[in-house]
């Protein structure tokens, strides 16, 4: 009999074994825990198709932003759910906005947490679209203002850092811009860069009331099909002031974080979206998949990938199997 003379089992015995060679190891300092937040007071809302995740009043987020801080959890990043909705979008920028008084409201309590703003208008225009509409189509360069004065005003608010999802060309450089005019220079972009145009954004726009009322994202949102296009979009934010570039969803391009780890020399997000959680989540309340190891499985395998950090609705569960 011939025997290979490596034999990849010899270093696979034990875990002790195991632990010395391992390549890749998550830690609580890669994770982002995303929250909603809502107007009003004591609301905890469950979200339907995100078991376990909630719509939050400022008072409730801030418990949750508290208990995430004492898991390690180093930073969140926020979402507005607002009360009424218009054609500007005029709630995302307005100074007493949902996600303005959450911003406060966080810094206050947890000063030490990091705040990370989602900036777009789809949740605050009555249409759902990330732009303002002119003619039924999204103006693109009619909304790079309408971005840059969210932006400015969740710095205003005391967030530690801007996340554009829109996907309009030009809005890193328009944010940028503003955020150095008005003494914000010291705030960090961090770019939806390569956004796709995905279906696992359904639970989110259900959580979010967010879906577009005609039509698609599929003018501004990238075609599931391109991987060569994400690192022009990724070169374009980083010339235009980007600090961190981010790839979503996560799972269904993995393909993409590991060209652009290998390509680009800023630091990777990745988005493990809400249609990824809801599946495992499925899949495990369904009693056909365990769903933590799925779950420890999925996010080591987004860091293996190249992500730096990662954003996912996994993060308080994940940080408690880590520590
Ligand atoms: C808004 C936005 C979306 C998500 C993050 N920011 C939805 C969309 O583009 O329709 C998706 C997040 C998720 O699915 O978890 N621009
Ligand atoms: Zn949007």
């Amino acid at each position: 009999m011939l025997f290979p003379d490596y034999r990849p089992r010899r270093m696979r015995q034990n875990e002790n074994l195991r632990r010395m060679i391992r390549e890749t190891r998550l830690s609580t300092d890669n994770l982002i825990l995303p929250l909603f937040a809502v107007p009003g007071k004591g609301v905890r809302e469950p979200i339907d198709a995100m078991p376990g995740q909630y719509r939050l009043s400022t008072d409730n987020l801030v418990a949750v932003a508290k208990e995430a801080a004492g898991l390690g959890i180093p930073a969140i990043m926020l979402f507005g759910v607002p009360g009424k909705k218009d054609p500007l979008g005029t709630g995302a920028y307005a100074k007493d906005g949902i996600v303005q008084q959450a911003v406060k409201a966080v810094k206050n309590a947890v000063p030490g947490l990091v705040v990370i703003t989602d900036v777009c208008l789809c949740q605050y225009t009555d249409h759902g679209h990330c732009g303002v509409l002119e003619n039924g189509v999204v103006d693109n360069d009619g909304t790079l203002d309408l971005l840059a004065r969210t932006a400015v005003s969740h710095a205003k608010a005391g967030a530690d850092m801007v996340a554009p999802s829109d996907m309009m060309d030009g809005r890193v450089a328009e944010i940028r811009e503003a955020l150095d005019e008005n003494d914000l220079a010291h705030v960090p972009i961090m770019s939806y860069a390569v956004k796709y145009c995905s279906a696992y954004y359904g639970p989110f726009r259900q959580a979010a009331n967010s879906a577009p009322k005609a039509g698609d994202r599929k003018t501004y949102q990238m075609d599931p099909a391109n991987a060569i296009e994400a690192i022009r979009e990724a070169s374009m934010d980083i010339e235009e002031g980007a600090d961190i570039i981010m790839v979503k969803p996560a799972l269904p391009y993995l393909d993409i974080i590991r060209s652009l780890r290998d390509e680009i020399d800023l630091p990777i997000a990745a988005y493990n979206v809400s249609g990824e959680y809801a599946m495992i989540k499925a899949g495990a309340q369904m009693g056909w998949v365990d769903g933590e190891k799925v779950m420890m499985e999925t996010l080591l395998s987004i860091k293996r990938a190249g992500a730096d950090m990662i954003l996912t609705y996994f993060a308080m569960d994940a940080a408690r199997l880590i520590s």
